[in-house]
């Protein structure tokens, strides 16, 4: 399918977190009609404001409803989505896929932005996995973005800028993929421009480090030797259900850190070279002070 054929994106979730990023990168490349995919009921936002000023079109639908999906998604030809990744996302998405199919939907970017996870990996990721096996099912064209860890979350995943020290949830030589969300929005919307990306499995990183080198990186933003906290067995206590027992959440981190590397990536088949992860580190110090 070449990349001519698409003239409507619509993206679901495109007010979130990530979802903005990849909205305004649609609206940046100007080749696109957009359109931006809300649940009901109504209720605007700032984010939902500023994507119309920039031309998008806000439509709302109740994603239970198959008729609702059908008028939004009328005329779609890539549907992406940046849903977040909670519990109902393998219901939404087939929702979604549903009516995608229906429409007549080109490509379907699912809600992927991460580390791959192999089914059976953890209750959140299997929401995930458990889509890909529909979508790949439907006969619908598909790409699979995986950028490892987003870099403005290094917070989460254990960096603590204000107390200058880090957790290590795995073996400080563990490498680590990570990649900024503009340049996570770039790589989705070139995507549709690069043949290898049709019914496939891209991967994308802004830097592939060892926690020891990022960590060599805060040092060096914020001038100071960080304390290291060994905490590596979050995964066996929750695992075990030994006190104190780590949330889900906790649990998660150790496996997106253990699932966040790539030793191969695609970032060649892309015109552009990702946003160094200095400063990306160096924005986060920044903010932090
Ligand atoms: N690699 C990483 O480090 C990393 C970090 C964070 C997230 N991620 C991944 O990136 C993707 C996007 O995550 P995000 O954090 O950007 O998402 P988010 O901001 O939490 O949510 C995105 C949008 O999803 C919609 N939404 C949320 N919950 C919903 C629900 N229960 N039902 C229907 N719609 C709902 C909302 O849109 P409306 O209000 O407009 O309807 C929301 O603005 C996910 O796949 C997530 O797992 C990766």
């Amino acid at each position: 399918m070449s990349s001519s054929s698409f003239h409507t994106v619509t993206i679901a979730g495109g007010t979130g977190t990530l979802g903005y990023y990849v909205s305004e990168a649609f609206l940046n490349d100007g080749s696109y009609k957009v359109k931006i995919l809300r649940k009901k009921p109504e209720n605007e936002n700032e984010k939902a404001n500023l994507l119309a000023s920039k031309g998008a079109e806000i439509v709302y639908a109740d994603y239970n409803q198959k008729d609702d999906l059908l008028k939004a998604l009328k005329g779609t030809d890539v549907f992406v989505s940046t849903l977040s990744g909670s519990s109902d996302l393998y219901d939404i998405q087939c929702q979604f896929l549903e009516a995608a199919k229906e429409v007549g939907v080109k490509r379907f970017i699912p809600s992927e932005f991460g580390g791959e996870y192999k089914l059976g990996t953890h209750v959140f990721t299997d929401q995930k996995a458990k889509f890909r096996e529909e979508l790949e099912k439907s006969g619908l064209e598909y790409t699979y973005i995986y950028n490892g860890l987003f870099q403005e979350y290094f917070a989460y995943f254990g960096f603590d800028i204000k107390n200058k020290e880090v957790t290590f949830y795995t073996d400080g030589n563990a490498k680590i993929s990570s990649t900024c969300m503009p340049d996570i929005a770039k790589y989705t919307v070139e995507s549709l421009k690069i043949p290898e990306a049709r019914n496939a499995t891209i991967r994308v990183a802004g830097a592939t480090l060892s926690i020891n080198e990022y960590l060599q990186k805060f040092e060096e933003a914020t001038g100071s030797k960080w304390k290291i906290i060994e905490d590596k067995e979050v995964r066996h206590r929750f695992q075990n259900q030994i006190d104190p027992i780590p949330s889900l959440f906790d649990d998660f981190k150790v496996v997106a850190i253990e699932n966040g590397v790539f030793e191969k990536n695609d970032n060649k088949k892309f015109s552009f070279t990702p946003r160094p992860v200095t400063e990306a580190i160096n924005a986060l110090v920044k903010q932090a002070q």
